[in-house]
């Protein structure tokens, strides 16, 4: 069974949508427009709509009789890149753009709202997710501190992306951790500066900073287990300011560290802190160092993955694909999986016919032909998990 029939039959009025969305992108919590165009159709539907949640959030509710309750997920908000498709539905909003394909995501659940709530082919309770901010500010942490599955409770949550170096018509979803784990850093070195010919007058934080740039590589590859795969980046190193005959009074860096491993990223502070104090105390500068947890792993549960690989196969064929290869971003639909078991899956968005940029690239542009098949497999996983 490939597309559904009724969901083909809509492809048009999806590719609109998503063209309209995509022509008026909105960035973290500001997605008022693309809240009120989402709850202003699933109410057309005849889904009950609440609106509010981590502020600009959006859950329609459908149900249809007894039977568990079933989460899905879409993400509303654009970047701050400025739009170089050349497409006649490109921004007409300077400096902010739909270059990750969320305008497809939210177009993809709301075809699958119209669906689902036209056919209730299915007995139980459908939760529609529209979350704000995904990209950088974990809009969906704000929807589940604010009690999102206390007020809309399910059983279990699942989540789509799509992917442009996948060709339309595969899909891939496995069991396990899938995506990283993110948290930030910074490390203020503090010094004494002083005249850059009398080095032995101050304490120079530049090349104490420059040590500790060095000495972090050896987390990665010396202290954590290899098996475990963390990143630790420096990604600014920010000291002195125009004078170049002074050595600055303080540096500072900043930087990230990833890790698809639970406790190799808790344990991240504690080993630069280490490093950070065995330096400090080499060269006799001061550190002030704070970390921040940003994302946690995302991990998709065995039984949730199972169910969409099935589904996906019922939709793709053999275009399903177990291969799930780890990626170091992170996505915040992974709060959403720890608080309920549920499974992120990836959407083939790769053109036939041309080159496909990359996510976050100001070239993207989501692939309509995807439509289609993403909002299929939402109507068939419904039909499947809440089967009457
Ligand atoms: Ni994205």
């Amino acid at each position: 069974m490939p597309n559904i029939r009724k969901i083909e039959q809509i492809q048009g009025e999806m590719t609109e949508w998503r063209r309209d969305l995509h022509a008026h992108p909105e960035i973290a919590f500001a997605e008022t427009r693309t809240a009120d165009f989402v709850a202003k159709k699933l109410a057309e539907f005849g889904l009950e709509v609440h609106r509010g949640l981590a502020k600009t959030g959006v859950v329609g509710t459908l149900i249809n009789g007894d039977g568990p309750a079933i989460g899905l997920r879409a993400d509303l908000d654009a970047l701050p890149i400025q739009e170089q498709t050349g497409a006649a539905h490109g921004s007409t909003t300077a400096g902010k753009m739909h270059a990750c394909g969320h305008d497809g995501h939210t177009a993809m659940l709301l075809g699958a709202a119209k669906y689902l709530a036209a056919t209730k082919d299915f007995t139980g309770t459908v939760r529609f997710i529209f979350q704000p901010a995904e990209e950088l500010e974990g809009g969906g942490r704000v929807m589940v501190e604010e009690g999102l599955f206390d007020k809309f409770p399910v059983d279990s949550v699942y989540g789509m992306h799509n992917m442009p170096d996948m060709p339309v018509g595969t899909m891939s979803v496995r069991g396990g951790p899938g995506m990283a784990s993110a948290a930030s850093f910074e490390i203020k070195v503090i010094g004494k500066g002083g005249h850059a010919a009398a080095p032995h007058e101050g304490v120079d934080p530049i090349v104490a900073g420059a040590a500790i740039v060095g000495a972090l590589q050896t987390i990665a590859s010396r202290v954590v287990n290899p098996t475990q795969g963390i990143v630790v980046s420096v990604t600014q190193f920010h000291a002195g300011e125009t004078a170049i005959n002074a050595i600055p009074g303080t540096a500072t860096l900043r930087g990230t560290a990833r890790s698809f491993d639970k406790d190799a990223e808790t344990s991240v502070p504690a080993m630069i802190k280490r490093v950070t104090d065995g330096i400090a105390a080499a060269h006799g500068v001061k550190i002030e160092f704070s970390y921040q947890h940003r994302y946690p792993v995302l991990i998709n549960a065995d039984a949730e993955s199972a169910i969409a690989f099935r589904v996906g196969q019922d939709v793709v064929g053999t275009g399903m694909d177990a291969v799930y290869p780890r990626i170091m971003a992170s996505e915040d639909f992974a709060f959403m999986l720890n608080a309920r078991p549920g499974a992120f899956v990836r959407l083939g968005s790769g053109f036939a016919d041309r080159e496909s940029p990359m996510l976050h690239s100001p070239h993207f542009d989501f692939n309509d032909a995807a439509l289609p098949i993403g909002a299929s497999f939402w109507g068939r996983l419904v039909e499947t998990v809440l089967a009457k």
